[in-house]
């Protein structure tokens, strides 16, 4: 897929706040050309595109017209759906912002126009494109890092009551979800990313203090297909916030510990010492020595993990544009598909599901015969969401 001289041209479709990250991204790139933008506030359009002098559409046809190859999706998640399926038929790729959908009818919805059509579907969940995961998901699948064991999944994230004062923030309609769908997906989409296939979940999701029709704490065990296990919780009470996911293998500690995006030095490997050196140093293999240091530190050689560090990209939107222009312009397939995510969007809907019906729940269950298939709520009457999230009664 390329343009005139190996260019690309893109549209973007909502010219709110994260729009920017995208219009930078795409700028800064000279093998991209902001073509056109639409909002359906088209003062916003106008405005947006005077700043990246591009044209301000009224219409997705219109921007269809101009010969538009990937469209950003910028819009609230509602939206997505009926934005993507009609680029879709226009023959336009989208590359769309997280959370993909609000449930997994509407994913399903989606890429059944993406099988009838020319173009693609990518989903934003940039934390896959930093250095750090990608060396982290190479090291961890061809088992240069051991077998995962044991993993932790944080989103501890802090928002006022006053967060929620927008009218589309804290109920079912306006956001389709709480803070798993919203935030705490990005790093359940790291986690299953580096885990692989996940089986089976067990779930509160629990109201504890915000003004909002769902959860403002949720807590998940789930178990993977490869056998390990991992405790996943997602919060929007935590004043000293942090982002973590901390694999415990049969080699070591992987951690990676940030809040917005990470770097490089955010992400530590702690090997289980050799027996030698841990009786060298009086310990047992995996404890640390007096005064804090690894017992490993004695050894001479790098380990895997530093061995393996290369130039530093940091997880940004940046990031993953610059891996989808080049993946496109050079007919190479992109990893981050809209199918690469269902199974982010499973977890998410068998963690309201276990959660509101009080009982475990396998990925196979997940069918469209299960009432979370639609919405994330299950359609269960407003009453019983605020009964099953209570944590006083
Ligand atoms: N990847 C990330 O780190 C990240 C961060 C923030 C937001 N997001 C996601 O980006 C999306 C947008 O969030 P935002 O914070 O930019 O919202 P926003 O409210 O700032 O902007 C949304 C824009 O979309 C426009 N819009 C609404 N419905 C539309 C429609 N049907 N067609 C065209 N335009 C429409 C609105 O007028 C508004 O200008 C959401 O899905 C959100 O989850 C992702």
């Amino acid at each position: 897929m390329s343009g005139a001289e190996g260019t690309l041209r893109v549209g973007i479709v909502g010219c709110g706040g994260i729009a920017r990250s995208h219009a930078r991204a795409y700028a800064a790139d000279p093998r991209v050309e902001i073509v056109a933008v639409h909002d359906v506030r088209p003062e916003a359009a106008q405005e947006f595109a005077a700043e990246l002098g591009a044209l301000a559409c009224d219409s997705l046809a219109e921007m269809a017209a101009r010969d538009v190859q990937l469209v950003s999706v910028c819009t609230p998640p509602g939206t997505h759906t009926d934005t993507t399926v009609a680029l879709l038929e226009q023959g336009t790729s989208v590359l769309l912002e997280k959370p993909p959908t609000v449930n997994l009818a509407d994913m399903d919805r989606i890429a059944r126009a993406e099988a009838g059509s020319p173009g693609a579907v990518f989903v934003v969940f940039q934390h896959r494109h930093g250095s750090g995961a990608k060396r982290a998901h190479r090291l961890l699948a061809d088992g240069s890092l051991g077998v995962a064991q044991v993993a932790v999944c944080e989103t501890l994230w802090y928002r006022p009551d006053s967060y929620f004062d927008p009218q589309w923030r804290g109920n079912w309609a306006g956001e389709g979800g709480g803070p798993t769908l919203g935030h705490g997906i990005h790093q359940i989409d790291l986690l299953l990313h580096l885990l692989g296939e996940w089986t089976t979940l067990e779930a509160r999701a629990c109201r504890v203090a915000r003004p909002v029709e769902f959860e403002d704490v949720a807590t998940a065990s789930v178990t993977f297909a490869g056998g390990a296990v991992a405790s996943i919780t997602t919060s929007l009470l935590s004043p000293r916030e942090v982002s973590r996911i901390r694999i415990d293998t049969t080699a070591g500690t992987l951690e990676v510990d940030h809040l917005y995006g990470y770097t490089d030095t955010d992400w530590t490997w702690f090997p289980v010492p050799d027996a030698g050196t841990a009786a060298a140093n009086g310990t047992d293999p995996g404890t640390a020595r007096a005064g804090g240091a690894a017992a490993t530190d004695a050894l001479e050689t790098p380990d895997v993990w530093t061995a393996s560090a290369g130039e530093d990209v940091p997880s940004n939107h940046a990031a993953q544009i610059h891996d989808l222009v080049g993946d496109l312009l050079a007919g190479r397939p992109h990893p981050t598909t809209l199918a690469s995510t269902r199974p982010t969007m499973e977890l998410v809907t068998a963690l309201y599901a276990s959660a509101l019906e009080g009982r475990p729940v396998a990925r196979t269950d997940l069918t469209p015969d299960s009432p979370f298939y639609r919405s994330l709520d299950g359609g269960l009457p407003a009453q019983r969401v605020t009964d099953r999230m209570s944590t006083t009664s």
